[in-house]
């Protein structure tokens, strides 16, 4: 029997485009299913200043093929010399619609960022005081620290020193994957919310690492045990507003990947929705993927919500995605969970 679901056009509220000969590549792939996306500054070198958002923005723009249409949301990465001013500036005049914060040395191109948590005081004043949300990486970077406690010591050791400073600022953990981040997130008042990813819903430890080791499933924060997937699961289907999807799709070429010290970062912006649609219907709650995809986040981000529709149908056999997508640079691998998805995205 075929099924369909209408729902309005999905955002992204974490993404990695890259830059480019990828950009025609990753900007058009988002595009077919997202209107707007956060679009992550971890370039090298990052995306510090107004200009650099400005000149981000308009390559992002000049890629995107004719028929689709896209709004990347602008961000800029957080340094311990960011002015209060430029992020004022950047905020008010639309520029940018978030700062994202690195804990320096917690993933990939986040050297730049902030090593000394007081030395960022008067940026979070400001942005508390203009609305503008802060985007967080939340783990520590102490390499004493388990890297599977990394999110909850985060937790406890900086995010709620910041949120009991500054409870009015609005504060987004990215990539949640802990029982412990959900309960955080549930706990704390409406200026906290959490995005949660596509693999992060689909996968835990054992499938990255019990029978050999899957670089496709390697990303950062590290995928936790199966009581953590499961928590992050009921908090997305439970249609809180406090969660919604950001993707994190982050790709990365192959050779990168599939080395002895592998980059981390799964690609899923081919079919992301084609596999939450799975997830959700699995746990009976197919009526709160809109939510989760397309209500939540920008209620959350104060945008308005995207006026057109996508239609999602159940197919009667798996749909088959392509496996790779080729660049001028290399191949990258598109993320393939471990089960089957019979929905697809009409075009
Ligand atoms: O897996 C990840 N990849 N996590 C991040 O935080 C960054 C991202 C990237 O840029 O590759
Ligand atoms: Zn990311």
């Amino acid at each position: 029997m075929t099924k369909e679901l209408v729902i309005v056009r999905p955002d992204d509220w974490h993404l990695h485009l890259r830059d480019k000969d990828l950009l025609p590549i990753t900007v058009n792939e988002s595009a077919k299913s997202f209107a707007r996306a956060i679009i992550m500054p971890n370039l090298i070198p990052p995306i510090t200043k107004l200009i650099d958002a400005k000149n981000y923005k308009k390559r992002i723009m000049n890629a995107l093929k004719p028929n689709l249409s896209f709004n990347p949301l602008m961000t800029l990465y957080l340094t311990e010399e960011t002015e209060p001013t430029e992020v004022k500036e950047g905020f008010l005049s639309g520029v940018i619609s978030a700062v994202k914060l690195y804990p320096a040395g917690a993933t990939t191109n986040s050297q730049s960022g902030v090593r000394n948590f007081e030395k960022i005081k008067p940026i979070l004043e400001t942005m508390a005081e203009i609305g503008c949300p802060l985007c967080i990486h939340g783990e520590v970077t102490d390499t004493k620290i388990d890297i599977f406690d990394r999110e909850k010591v985060f937790i406890n050791t900086v995010l709620d020193k910041i949120r009991t400073d500054y409870p009015t600022l609005k504060v987004i953990m990215e990539h949640i994957t802990t029982k412990d981040a959900v309960d955080y997130v549930f706990s704390g008042n409406e200026n906290l919310a959490a995005t949660v990813t596509t693999h992060h819903l689909s996968i835990n430890r054992n499938d990255l690492l019990s029978g050999g080791i899957r670089p496709h499933f390697y990303c950062l924060p590290v995928v936790k045990r199966e009581i953590h997937r499961l928590a992050l699961l009921e908090a997305v289907v439970s249609g809180s507003p406090k969660f919604f999807l950001g993707t994190d799709s982050a790709p990365h070429l192959d050779h990168d990947k599939e080395s002895s010290c592998g980059c981390a970062g799964c690609f899923t912006a081919t079919n992301t929705l084609e596999i939450l649609a799975h997830i959700f219907e699995e746990q009976k709650a197919l009526d709160k993927l809109e939510l989760f995809t397309s209500i939540n986040g920008a209620k959350f981000y104060g945008k308005k919500i995207n006026s057109d529709k996508i239609k999602l149908i159940k197919k009667n056999k798996p749909v088959r995605f392509p496996e790779k997508i080729s660049t001028p640079n290399g191949e990258i691998t598109i993320f393939k969970p471990k089960f089957e998805t019979k929905w697809q995205v009409q075009v």
